[in-house]
């Protein structure tokens, strides 16, 4: 133990150790349908082939989302981005040479609930500190299913290279002793809300992404589910409070949310938590998405300084038209109109002096109309009064435009980042349009300061 401890210091300097589950970079867009409901018996690793044990463990899986970090085969070589460089999953199947066809149930419990894995330790970008609470049962599962999972005979195409001393593996020892468990259970909850916290805490780990980080970069509990930024985006506060949470929202819409990913007008589940959804929350059982949401109504609310402003549904827009040939013909008008406008102003002043509405319609409207309700053919998601463009803090929304989004749900093209190619006084520009006109805002005054700043910090 004495090395260890006299590489300490060490480690609580490099707080820059930072496992945050962030952005996981998937190379596979899973095409979804939007609104359709996926019930539990079309989980599509389930075989009837299979033992019961083995399929319980395929849901079990589902549940820990293993899939948005291992790859939908298992195979591995994701990489996970971390403030010290990429940490990529490994080959978690059958494989004895390449993946983890030697474990016993023993090697496998202890990779989970501790991080050890036979010869090393991990890092807890592997999410232990929150398997860390996983039950017996469940895991028992999960081994047999994965003893039916198909083997992937071939190591991953990348693996983890980091620096010294950030490679030194047994490190993550002593930080364990600090952060695992990463979570504390409640007491006076019902059977369901003991439920929705094992799910939200110990399988779904949810707090990997919402709970903010203390120094040593494991999670706050002070802090609980508040909101965290997360590579390009930032996970919101999913605490009940109402100014700055989901105290607003029914159990039904964080059901409905959790479920389909979206929730009419009021929010989307973009990037990572649109991982989350494609890959684990969609395939939950009713009771299971109703256990999580009777939870998360009865943490802590907790009030951060990211006010959420309330909808003005009077200062929404209205669709243009349901008719798909409308909307496109219409767009066809409105975009020769933009680009004359643009050419026009960039011609008399030699400023940019572009209308925040013509930079929007050239740049956006092609995905998401003319009206922000998305092109109807395409299946992009519309940004008609969401979250994420009511916050008090524009950061995330000048994120999405700066560095861009990729469908989990669609497989249309992605949206691309304009940093390159709008200035910062244009981004700012269509930042406060997009606030006002879809996000019902009475005002937003971003500034192109604010725009190089965010563009700065998430580079
Ligand atoms: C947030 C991302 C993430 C999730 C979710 C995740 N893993 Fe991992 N896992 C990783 C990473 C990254 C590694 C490699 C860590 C390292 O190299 O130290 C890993 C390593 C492992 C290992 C060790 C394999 C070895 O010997 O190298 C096992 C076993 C494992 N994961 C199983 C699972 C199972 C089972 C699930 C679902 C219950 C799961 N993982 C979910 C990221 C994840
Ligand atoms: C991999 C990271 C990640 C995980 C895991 C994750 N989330 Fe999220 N979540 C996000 C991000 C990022 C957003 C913002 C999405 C956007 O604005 O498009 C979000 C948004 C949300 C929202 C919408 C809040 C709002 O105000 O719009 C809810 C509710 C939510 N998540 C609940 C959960 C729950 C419950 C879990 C666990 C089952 C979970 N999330 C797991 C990253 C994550
Ligand atoms: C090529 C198509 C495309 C273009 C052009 C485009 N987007 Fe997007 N946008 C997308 C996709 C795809 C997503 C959804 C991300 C997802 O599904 O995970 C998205 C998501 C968004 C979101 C939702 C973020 C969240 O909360 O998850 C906003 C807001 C947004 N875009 C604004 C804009 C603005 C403003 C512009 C113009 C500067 C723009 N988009 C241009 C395709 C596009």
């Amino acid at each position: 133990m004495k090395p260890l401890f006299a590489v300490m210091p060490a480690l609580s300097f490099s707080v820059v150790i930072g496992f945050g589950a962030s952005t996981v970079a998937m190379a596979a867009g899973v095409s979804f349908q939007e609104n359709t409901l996926p019930s539990s018996t079309s989980l599509p690793n389930i075989s009837p082939t299979n033992s019961a044990l083995a399929n319980r463990g395929a849901y079990v899986a589902r549940t820990a989302d293993c899939m948005a970090c291992h790859r939908d085969d298992y195979s591995g070589g994701v990489p996970i981005e971390t403030p010290i460089g990429n940490i990529y999953s490994t080959n978690i199947t059958p494989s004895t040479r390449y993946g983890i066809g030697n474990y016993t149930e023993a090697y496998f419990k202890k990779a989970l609930r501790k991080g050890r894995a036979p010869n090393h330790q991990l890092y807890p970008t592997m999410p232990y500190p929150s398997y860390h609470g996983m039950t017996d049962e469940d895991i028992s599962a999960l081994f047999a299913y994965f003893q039916t999972v198909a083997i992937v005979d071939k190591p991953p195409e990348k693996t983890t290279h980091l620096p010294f001393p950030l490679n030194i593996r047994s490190l993550m020892l002593a930080w364990n002793v600090i952060n695992v468990p990463s979570t504390e259970n409640r007491s006076g909850l019902t059977e369901t809300q003991q439920r929705g916290e094992y799910l939200v805490n110990n399988l779904e780990h949810c707090g990997t992404c919402h709970t903010p980080r203390n120094l040593t970069q494991g999670l706050d509990k002070d802090r609980y589910l508040s909101g965290a930024p997360l590579g390009k985006w930032f996970a919101p506060n999913i605490t009940p409070d109402n100014d700055t949470g989901i105290g607003l929202w029914s159990e039904m819409d964080i059901v409905t949310y959790l479920r389909t990913g979206t929730l009419n007008k009021r929010a989307y589940a973009g990037g990572p938590m649109a991982e989350a959804v494609a890959h684990s929350t969609r395939y939950l059982t009713d009771e299971d998405l109703i256990a999580m949401a009777d939870y998360l109504k009865v943490v802590p609310a907790i009030k951060t300084d990211d006010y959420l402003i309330p909808v003005n549904v009077s200062r929404l827009p209205q669709p243009v038209s349901n008719s798909i040939t409308y909307d496109l013909l219409e767009q066809k008008d409105y975009l020769a109109h933009a680009k004359t406008n643009i050419a026009n102003s960039s011609n008399n002043s030699g400023l940019n002096s572009n209308s925040p509405k013509d930079l929007y319609l050239i740049h956006c409207a092609s995905c998401h109309g003319v009206d922000g309700y998305a092109q109807p053919d395409a299946r992009y998601a519309s940004i008609v009064g969401l979250s994420s463009i009511r916050r008090v803090k524009p950061d995330a929304l000048i994120g999405v435009i700066a560095f861009g989004a990729k469908g989990a749900f669609n497989t249309a093209p992605k949206m691309p980042g304009f940093s390159k190619d709008l200035s910062p006084r244009q981004i700012a520009s269509i930042t406060n349009h997009v606030r006002v006109t879809f996000g019902g805002l009475p005002s937003s005054d971003v500034s192109a300061a604010d725009v190089t700043r965010v563009i700065k910090e998430k580079s």
